[in-house]
């Protein structure tokens, strides 16, 4: 189960798309820069071509931004493609997974009969990231530790919003390279906290990948545009896994556009920045939520006892209001949800339709 089907929200509410409003998905509210719809409608005579199999375009962007070669970047149809091709494309049989997280990751991990071992991150500590337990792991000298080829620890993590910082991030990495470990690092949120990233890279690492996504930040979520950085062999063997064709030519125009807006880039974390406390604090004064600090365009919260995720997930649906219920999200609790950050008017309205719910109860 994903965020974001308002597809099936609409057949099922016999309403307009345009009548929801989707908190599942954390897209940024201030939606798409100005200069991707310029660019897609003057890119108009591309639809009758095939798109750029090299993206060779929108990585040189991308390679100028992040101080990299252009072969140290591969584009995928979202960063969804890359991850369902890293475990054949790496080899990676035994993965060492923080939980709770997205979910593709063991999704994919079964898909390829390969295994997960998962880490959980702990309530009693706000979810913080356990690191250092995922270092003391790598570095141990039992017969598990040997086992795990592969590690992936998303940052700032999805549901919980949390984060590691970038010199811890690096630590580990250096513990996975001396056991030629492979580490991803799924950055798919971290236009929210740029100091935090791991790009640009600073050294070499053979084994770090690092997934990004335009999906969020940039809203463009309909186009399907992520890509990776790791060292050009690596780029090269994740190529060997995509089916040629894989990023429309509308996806590289917008996303080229997309990332060189550095005004709507600026314009968008102020915006997120300042609302996200005022959403937080709202919801924290409501009896018997807590909300969990986050670093990304979402709160991680838990409704009052005696409420269950996706009865309450129920409950707004019905009045249009779509949230992400994460009580199925192992390591995660059954009263756990995680809703966007949206415009000031929309969370608003997802407060006063909270706020009735919660003084109703539970049915
Ligand atoms: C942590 C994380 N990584 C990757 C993805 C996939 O994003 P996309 O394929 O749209 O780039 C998501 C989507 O929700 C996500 O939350």
């Amino acid at each position: 189960m994903h965020g974001g089907n308002v597809y099936a929200a609409s057949r099922e509410l016999s309403c307009d798309v345009r009548d929801l409003i989707d908190f599942s998905a954390s897209i940024n509210p201030l939606g798409p820069s100005p200069l991707v719809w310029k660019a897609v409608s003057k890119a108009r005579h591309l639809l009758s071509h095939y798109p750029d199999p090299e993206c060779w375009e929108l990585r040189q962007a991308l390679a100028r931004r992040w101080q990299c070669d252009v072969e140290q970047l591969v584009v995928g149809n979202g960063s969804m493609e890359l991850i369902h091709a890293l475990p054949s494309a790496l080899s990676i049989r035994h993965l060492l997974l923080l939980q709770p997280t997205f979910a593709e990751y063991a999704a994919t991990m079964a898909r390829t009969g390969g295994r997960v071992t998962g880490v959980s991150a702990k309530r009693s500590e706000q979810y913080a990231l356990p690191i250092d337990r995922l270092r003391r792991i790598l570095c141990a000298r039992s017969k598990r530790s040997h086992s795990y080829d592969g590690i992936v620890l998303c940052n700032p993590n999805s549901p919980t919003g949390q984060v590691c910082n970038a010199a811890d991030l690096m630590e580990l990495a250096q513990a996975a390279e001396r056991r030629g470990i492979w580490l991803i690092v799924d950055e798919s949120f971290a236009d929210y906290c740029p100091e935090r990233s791991l790009l640009p890279r600073k050294g070499r690492f053979a084994r770090i990948v690092v997934l990004r996504s335009l999906t969020k930040f940039y809203a463009l979520p309909g186009l399907r545009v992520g890509y990776a950085v790791a060292d050009a062999p690596v780029v090269q063997q994740l190529r060997r896994h995509l089916p040629p064709w894989s990023v429309s030519a509308m996806g590289q125009v917008a996303a080229l556009a997309a990332v060189q807006d550095q005004i709507h880039a600026m314009r968008s974390l102020q915006f997120i920045t300042k609302e996200r406390v005022r959403f937080a604090g709202e919801l924290a004064i409501m009896p018997g939520c807590t909300v969990l600090p986050t670093y990304a365009n979402f709160i991680f919260l838990e409704l009052p006892r005696g409420w269950h995720a996706a009865a309450m997930a129920a409950r707004l649906r019905r009045d249009g209001l779509l949230i992400r219920d994460c009580s199925d999200m192992p390591g995660a609790g059954a009263r756990s949800i995680r809703v966007a950050v949206r415009s000031r008017r929309d969370n608003d309205r997802l407060l006063r339709t909270l706020a009735g719910a919660l003084r109703q109860g539970p049915a």
